[in-house]
């Protein structure tokens, strides 16, 4: 049995630059590679690296992305969109064609036919490796814990810890959207690979849960665990439960 594989680094930069380095192989391996993307405060450091990478020499024309999420509400040119987030942080610097970008409309007036729309983007295409964050409650994408969960892309209801860790990014003035729009557990669990990232001390307990305890729709992240090519990376701090476990890679980690 294939289980998560866990790479834990001394610090987010140097786990952001094995990340960016493994997006790097999947890309010279296949050019027209599909990349699902995620947003969050987490990967900014890989897309930072995937920049620098690209700068000296690594071209991503051939490169096809799929987004995760967005917010119910906020149109693209919003500045806490995550599809002003994907090009602030991204697409405004490297060579991805927009026609390969591939973003959820949060503003679509008809929210069902946008799912639908996406829905068709993801049939057509095998994402060949998927970035994912976590949230501190095990939500990927938006998929947030619940008694079930749902395959495909879906209008969710965000979780009272989710927006609260999310109102971070919006002004005392902006209201903090409730709402969002994900793709589902499917095209996750369909990619061929997987690398999940987590750094700080509040996601510990919930890299933990999701590596080592029961695979379980109120710990969505934990579904990985049927997934044959996940790692999760991670920096001390958000391996910080899997250590005190007696979790170690083939080195135990310096002290
Ligand atoms: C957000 C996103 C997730 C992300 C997570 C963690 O709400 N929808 O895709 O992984 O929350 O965010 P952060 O990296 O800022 O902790």
């Amino acid at each position: 049995m294939r289980k998560i594989q866990v790479r834990i680094f001394d610090n987010a930069e140097t786990a952001a630059v094995y990340s960016a380095a493994i997006v790097e192989q999947v890309i010279r391996s296949k050019p027209k590679s599909v990349l699902g993307l995620a947003t969050g405060s987490t990967p900014i450091a890989l897309y930072k690296q995937l920049v620098d990478f690209h700068r000296s020499g690594l071209s991503m024309a051939g490169v096809t992305t799929i987004n995760l999420d967005e917010y119910v509400g906020l149109a693209p040119d919003h500045p806490q969109s995550y599809s002003y987030y994907m090009h602030h942080h991204l697409f405004d610097h490297v060579d991805i064609p927009e026609s390969q970008i591939h973003l959820l409309r949060g503003d679509a007036e008809d929210l069902e036919q946008e799912c639908q729309r996406y829905d068709n983007i993801i049939r057509s295409h095998t994402i060949d490796l998927q970035i994912l964050g976590i949230g501190v409650n095990g939500h990927i994408g938006f998929n947030e814990p619940d008694s079930a969960l749902k395959a495909n892309t879906h209008v969710v209801q965000l979780a009272p810890e989710t927006i609260q860790a999310n109102s971070r990014f919006f002004t005392a003035e902006e209201t903090v959207p409730t709402q969002a729009i994900t793709v589902g557990l499917q095209a996750i669990l369909l990619a061929k690979q997987v690398l999940l990232l987590a750094f700080g001390k509040e996601k510990a307990k919930v890299i933990y849960e999701a590596v080592k305890g029961d695979v379980r729709t109120s710990l969505p992240a934990s579904l990985l665990q049927v997934h044959p090519n996940v790692t999760f990376v991670l920096d001390r701090a958000a391996a910080e439960v899997l250590i005190e476990h007696g979790f170690y890679t083939s080195t135990p980690p310096r002290a």
